[in-house]
């Protein structure tokens, strides 16, 4: 069966504030499976790509130079139903908003600062991970003969 994979990042807020390793356990712990994952600082060109459908909005460009200032962690992760359950576990956008035990609940404040990327759709999704990763640095592996853990 082909699982479902999303993009997620940790934003440059995120790395400095240390909370790559507190992400990575919330969706290990899940059950979702990484299947790639890169510490880079990309620039401002390729967020301007990343964020292109909301180009016309008043905060855009503050938004791609800031996820340009400094390095972030990229990664792919895959599961059943991954791409809307990624969405849950981060809350919402504005952190006010977001539920406590979620990732933005639990970790910010300022809708600017909210640490995490998630794919909001499967097809945004698969746009996003053809972005960020080349297909060599995406693996599809197996935990041996545990097939109850996706
Ligand atoms: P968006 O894609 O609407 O949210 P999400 O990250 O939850 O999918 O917006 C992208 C990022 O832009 C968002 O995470 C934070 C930033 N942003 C602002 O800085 N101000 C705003 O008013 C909005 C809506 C978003």
């Amino acid at each position: 069966m082909s699982q479902e994979r999303t993009f997620i990042a940790v934003k440059p807020d995120g790395v400095q504030r240390g909370l790559i390793g507190e992400i990575i356990k919330r969706f290990e712990q899940k059950g979702f499976k990484p299947c790639g994952m890169k510490f880079m600082q990309a620039s401002e060109e390729h967020m301007k790509k990343h964020y292109e459908d909301l180009a016309d909005k008043p905060f855009y460009p503050g938004l791609c130079k800031y996820m340009s200032s400094g390095p972030l962690c990229a990664m792919c992760w895959e599961g059943t139903g991954v791409v809307k359950t990624a969405r849950k576990m981060m809350g919402e956008t504005k952190p006010a908003d977001s539920a406590p035990g979620s990732i933005r609940g639990d970790y910010c404040i300022e809708i600017g600062r909210n640490i995490i990327h998630g794919s909001d759709a499967v097809e945004t999704a698969n746009k996003e991970i053809a972005l960020w990763f080349k297909p060599e640095e995406l693996f599809s592996w197996t935990q041996g003969n545990h097939s109850w853990i996706f």
